[in-house]
């Protein structure tokens, strides 16, 4: 599941899984751009993997701004020649219950979980059909895209819709062999979450996982390398969940 050779865009890369992710794709053999708005941490993520003989290139990127998106692709293709391989990681949640989600709120979370994803995955498919050479889109859904919870409205509204937007465009791209793909990690743990889940209402939701483990980030590599790499060729439209069985908790 090696990407020697091919050029790839990971969003959200400033911090996190979207880190995470820049690192495994480089390590595997890619030039990465790390994407984000905070551009002095993405500089810091590609230095640490060029450190470590690694090809990366920091680009500033909101997704949630057609101008910023068309600007950053600009960038790219002028420092990488193109892209190959989209991981489409930007998010953002909101832990509010319905009642008490203002519409700033909610347009928040859908402008960076599902509109910022499309417009990077059309701008960076149009580059993929015009230079004929096809290529991977990895979204990255979440387990509540698939189940509910409570307090989480908008953001599992938002990753549902991007599984729909997953399939639709896996539909309409196959014809230029464009592969879309949604990855819906479970609950992985990261700096911002450890706090959490080591309180007694973050371990009771350990306990629901049959797995009784939170993920860890190295728990995606091969998920994501299968998805993103020609191993997964034939692979285009599904909804991969990485998650300890969590969505298969008794009722
Ligand atoms: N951690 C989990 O357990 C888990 C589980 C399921 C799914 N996920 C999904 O995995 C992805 C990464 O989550 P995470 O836990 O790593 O979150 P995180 O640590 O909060 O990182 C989120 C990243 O998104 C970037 N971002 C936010 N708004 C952006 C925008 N408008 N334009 C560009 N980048 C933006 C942030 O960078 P800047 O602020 O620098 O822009 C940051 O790098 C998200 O899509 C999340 O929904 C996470």
């Amino acid at each position: 599941m090696r990407v020697d050779g091919k050029r790839a865009l990971v969003t959200g890369a400033s911090g996190g899984l979207g880190a995470h992710f820049a690192t495994i794709l480089a390590q595997s053999g890619a030039h990465v751009a790390v994407a984000a708005r905070r551009v002095a941490d993405c500089e810091k993520i590609a230095s640490s993997i060029v450190a470590k003989g690694g090809r990366a290139t920091p680009v500033r990127l909101d997704v949630a701004d057609q101008a910023s998106v068309s600007e950053a692709l600009k960038d790219i293709v002028s420092a990488m020649g193109g892209v190959d391989i989209l991981i489409n990681n930007a998010g953002i949640a909101n832990t509010a219950p319905w009642l008490s989600t203002s519409e700033e709120a909610y347009d928040a979370v859908l402008d960076t979980n599902l509109k910022g994803a499309f417009l990077v995955a059309k701008a960076v498919a149009a580059s993929m059909r015009d230079a004929g050479t096809g290529g991977s889109i990895v979204n990255i859904a979440s387990i509540l895209g698939l189940g509910v919870t409570g307090q989480v409205g908008p953001y599992a509204v938002s990753k549902a819709a991007l599984i729909q937007m997953t399939k639709s465009m896996a539909l309409e791209w196959a014809r230029f062999s464009i592969r879309v793909n949604a990855l819906c990690p479970g609950y992985v743990e990261t700096d911002i979450n450890r706090d959490f889940f080591a309180t007694e209402a973050g371990t009771a939701i350990i306990r629901r996982i049959p797995q009784r483990r939170l993920g860890q980030m190295n728990d995606l590599d091969a998920p994501l390398l299968l998805l993103a790499s020609d191993a997964g060729s034939y692979i285009t439209g599904t909804t991969l969940a990485v998650d300890g069985g969590h969505l298969l908790a008794p009722l």
